[in-house]
């Protein structure tokens, strides 16, 4: 999973990572993303279960979890939304990339407890009915996905990329989009989807 968006530089990495851990409140983890990084956040009171409620996609949900569960895991596998991918759980790949009051979050690398209260938008919310969301339809028109693993998070972090006014130019996004791998290496046409879509909007 080298190699990321060509142009995307390792502190164009650093820089996605802060400010998507600044944003949950998480220390930046200072060299790589050991495994067992949750457990050794975890809050206090681990092990013990607290209720969480959210805004998910515009609906309130809420649901009684350990302490220690992941953002991820909460969506996946206790609000039943498996559209956000579980890839490295360990915040290196950008799968798991939902909106936590509009901002990028790596949800593997954050507590669900933490985000009682928050509006959470993951892939499942970005379509209005039959309609997709306009990236979502860049990324069909402009081949942006081989196997389709990595989409769900690339696309709702280049939703944010443009929101974020990151999407003027190809360098831009590739800088701005470092923190989302795709194994597949469909990085060009994935650049193009969020340039088009960027431009439309
Ligand atoms: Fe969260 Fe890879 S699954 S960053
Ligand atoms: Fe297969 Fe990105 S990992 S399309």
């Amino acid at each position: 999973m080298s190699g990321g968006f060509g142009g995307a530089s390792a502190l164009g990495r650093r820089r996605f990572l802060v400010i998507s851990t600044a944003a949950v409140g998480l220390p930046l983890p200072i060299s790589g993303f050991a495994s067992g990084l949750l457990p050794g956040l975890a809050p206090a009171g681990a092990g013990t279960t607290s209720t969480v409620g959210l805004t998910v996609n515009g609906e309130r949900r809420s649901a009684a979890v350990d302490n220690r569960t992941s953002l991820l895991d909460l969506l996946r596998e206790h609000l039943g939304l498996p559209g956000t991918k579980k890839g490295c759980d360990q915040g290196a790949c950008g799968a798991c990339t939902v909106l936590v009051d509009e901002r990028r979050v790596n949800s593997c690398l954050t507590f669900a407890v933490m985000h009682d209260g928050a509006r959470v938008t993951t892939i499942e919310g970005l379509a209005r009915g039959d309609r997709l969301h306009p990236l979502q339809e860049a990324f069909i028109d402009h081949d942006g996905l081989q196997c389709g693993y990595c989409t769900p998070g690339q696309i709702v972090s280049g939703v944010a990329c443009i929101a974020e006014g990151h999407a003027r130019s190809r360098e831009e996004i590739r800088e701005w989009m470092s923190g989302n791998l795709c194994r597949c290496g469909a990085y060009t046409n994935i650049v193009t989807a969020i340039e088009q879509t960027a431009k439309g909007a």
